[in-house]
């Protein structure tokens, strides 16, 4: 089966074709540049750039995989959670190009990919224990099977990538600050009683790093306020060590809130072996070393996707498209989008639970 998948939920336009659960090709276009400006994502802009990208990049992607358009099988989308007006355009692209090839169509639930994405690199067993933390998200989860997941926490308010993100701006940092915050992080010393390890002290699985971000916004102003470093920050020579180690305290206080929550959730589930890691913050050097470590600890394994699968792509996509698509699940051109804030299924995967199961048997 040959699935085109069509990424367009935040500020990524992206397409991808997976065959046979094998990554053919993709194409990105990012609008980092655009928001950048802003100091964070301008919807409307976002939907123009996607409106903009997605006719030229279909066209590059079937130019570099050499494939006609009429062998497309299925059309998968991003169907949510997401900016609705760039969703709309994806899914409105979508439909079309299902309906003009005559191919099968399921929109994709987003964090289900994200999760799914490190099939097309390593073998997915189930069940699992999966972590999702991307700039909107913070989730876990109990994956049963690719198509069959329970919500076991979430965050009540930011979202760990949104926390590295604001802390970033009020450093000065060049938007989106995560990965310059890894890198800064990196090359300073970290202080383990700088900043708290935020919402630990209860019994339940969610997360909430938004008392962190205050923390570490009241540090900044009682410390920095004179401090002179060139903004937008984008190179790490330009970093004084004050502000190296900040970064380094900040991705700790993270990273072990996270790992702290993981250990809680495997306790619970003392049958679960395999960890997977998945969304933009799972591209973080210390999240990537502690979780590998913790899983060693136990016997068991961590997966995460290289870097590139990780952030927003279209390869999650098609392969999340391609698995559901190949255990017979539809949706009809009615389906609709679900938007940031909108309730999604907790207990499957939003396709599954959506979309019709066609009887294979
Ligand atoms: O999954 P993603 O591409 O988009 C969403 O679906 O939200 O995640 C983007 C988020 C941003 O907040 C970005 O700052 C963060 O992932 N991020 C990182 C790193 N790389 C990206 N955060 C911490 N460390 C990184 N290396
Ligand atoms: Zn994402």
């Amino acid at each position: 089966m040959l699935c085109l998948g069509i990424e367009s939920s935040c500020d990524e336009t992206a397409l991808a074709l997976v065959e046979d659960g094998r990554l053919l090709g993709s194409v990105l276009a990012s609008q980092s540049d655009v928001h950048a400006l802003f100091g964070g994502v301008v919807p409307e802009l976002a939907s123009r750039e996607h409106y903009r990208y997605l006719g030229p990049l279909f066209d590059e992607l079937m130019q570099r995989c050499g494939t006609e358009p009429d062998s497309i099988d299925l059309v998968a989308v991003a169907r949510g959670p997401g900016l609705l007006g760039s969703l709309l355009v994806g899914v409105a692209f979508a439909k079309t190009l299902a309906l003009g090839l005559g191919a099968s169509f399921l929109g994709v639930n987003h964090l289900h990919a994200h999760l799914l994405a490190v099939g097309l690199e390593r073998d997915l067993t189930f069940p699992a224990l999966g972590l999702l933390v991307s700039g909107g998200h913070t989730h876990l989860y109990r994956l049963e099977s690719p198509w069959r997941c329970l919500q076991l926490g979430r965050t009540l308010d930011d979202a760990a990538g949104e926390a590295f993100d604001k802390v970033g701006k009020l450093l000065g940092l060049a938007y989106p600050g995560g990965q310059l915050m890894d890198a800064l992080a990196r090359a300073g010393v970290a202080s383990p009683g700088l900043f708290p390890r935020p919402y630990l002290d209860n019994d339940n699985l969610d997360f909430s790093f938004s008392g962190l971000k205050t923390a570490a916004a009241a540090y900044i102003e009682r410390n920095f306020g004179s401090a002179q470093w060139p903004r937008p920050l984008r190179r790490i020579e330009d970093a004084p060590e004050s502000l190296r180690n900040c970064c380094a305290s900040f991705n700790a206080a993270v990273v072990e809130t996270l790992c702290a929550k993981v250990e809680r959730a495997l306790k619970r589930h003392p049958d679960l072996r395999r960890l997977l890691v998945a969304g933009g913050v799972a591209s973080n050097s210390l999240l990537r070393k502690r979780m590998t470590e913790l899983m060693r600890e136990r016997g068991g394994d961590a997966l995460m996707p290289s870097r590139a699968l990780c952030t927003d792509n279209a390869a999650m996509i098609a392969y999340a498209g391609w698995l559901l698509g190949s255990a017979g699940y539809r949706h009809d051109l009615r389906m609709e989008t679900i938007p940031r804030g909108r309730r999604i299924p907790d207990d499957m995967f939003c396709a599954a639970s959506c979309a019709s199961k066609l009887q294979t048997d």
